[in-house]
């Protein structure tokens, strides 16, 4: 009921935060940026799905029930779409019923009823790009925020979402048989050049406490497609002189968290949407691998000034796997 009460609301800062950032920024070489209010108590709890949109199948509707027993349970203020959102070939338009069969019917739970936040992964990218970021979905469902690449500020935390199916050459190399909808993306190295840049001036000025990192594609993982290694070389670094704390993605379908010996970033997969392929592991480094499932499910991250916690859930909403860390409280006792 209190989701329900709050929704207008909501949707009021929405439409707002929508106009302020696209005024402000259009002349700029600055990413969109949103704003979300965190709870009165200054905490935040969010849930992040991937790899989802088949119209149900594949237990996707079992999945998102779960979420939204889940998210009402942490009494979530938003969700992040981690990418590939309709499957196989992204959105063929804007009156593409998919949207419907595999957004808006599915995930009906009062709880879910919030933002959306949502990258776009390489299968969206196949489709017409277009469509997924036009601001007439918000129309159909006021949920629905796709980018290709922003900020979202929460007071404490401010999270970038980063396009990053345009960083991996063989789409452009071998595509094979798939047609890849790169309007607004080239001369490609001009738009990896520039989102760079901006990524990097984003978290550089970001004044939040906690900073997390939103892509469809892998940094680091031990599943069916591994590490990205354009990532690796060219986000990554980005990543660690800024103090990421948590870089999420999809992409790879399964459920993940790495800790890499070499840096205080925590790689986090949620890709469990929909198919998932039992036992397809590539790859596990005991030093570095904290947890890795090859089944559906999905993520809850609760964040307040002093810690950050995520959970991981099967297709069931069991508990396989939690991991908390803490803040310093630099400037005070509490
Ligand atoms: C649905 O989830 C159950 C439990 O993890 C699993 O056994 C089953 O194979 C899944 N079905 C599909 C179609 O993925």
């Amino acid at each position: 009921m209190a989701a329900l009460k709050y929704k207008p609301i909501h949707i009021i800062f929405y439409v707002f935060s929508l106009i302020f950032t696209f005024s402000a920024n259009s002349s700029k070489a600055e990413l969109p940026r949103l704003l979300q209010p965190a709870k009165p108590d200054g905490t935040l709890s969010f849930l992040a799905i991937g790899d989802w949109g088949r119209r149900g199948s594949y237990n996707q509707s079992d999945v998102a029930l779960q979420m939204g027993e889940i998210g009402q349970k942490l009494d979530i203020d938003f969700v992040i779409s981690t990418g590939d959102n309709f499957y196989d070939n992204g959105l063929l338009g804007l009156h593409d019923p998919a949207f419907q069969d595999s957004f808006t019917n599915i995930y009906t739970a009062a709880s879910l009823q919030k933002p959306w936040y949502t990258v776009l992964g390489n299968h969206d990218y196949r489709g017409d790009v277009g469509a997924q970021l036009s601001p007439m979905l918000r129309a159909l469902d006021n949920r629905w925020v796709c980018m290709r690449s922003f900020v979202v500020s929460a007071d404490i935390v401010d999270f970038l979402f980063v396009d990053t199916t345009p960083f991996v050459d063989k789409y452009f190399v071998q595509p094979n048989k798939h047609v890849y909808d790169w309007r607004g993306v080239l001369p490609r190295q001009t738009y990896l050049n520039n989102l760079l840049k901006e990524v990097d001036m984003a978290l550089r000025e970001s004044t939040a406490k906690w900073k997390i990192v939103i892509g469809h594609h892998t940094i680091k993982s031990a599943g069916h497609h591994g590490n990205t290694m354009e990532l690796e070389t060219q986000l990554l670094p980005i990543l660690h002189e800024n103090d990421v704390d948590l870089y999420l993605n999809g992409h790879d379908h399964c459920l993940e968290h790495i800790s890499s010996v070499d840096s205080k970033v925590q790689f986090m997969t949620s890709g469990g949407g929909s198919k998932a392929w039992k036992g397809d592991v590539n790859y596990l480094d005991p030093e570095e691998m904290r947890f890795y499932y090859d089944g559906q499910g999905f993520m809850s991250v609760h964040i307040s000034e002093a810690e950050l916690r995520a959970v991981f859930y099967d297709v069931s909403g069991h508990v396989l796997h939690h991991w908390k860390t803490y803040k310093e409280a630099l400037y005070s006792a509490t």
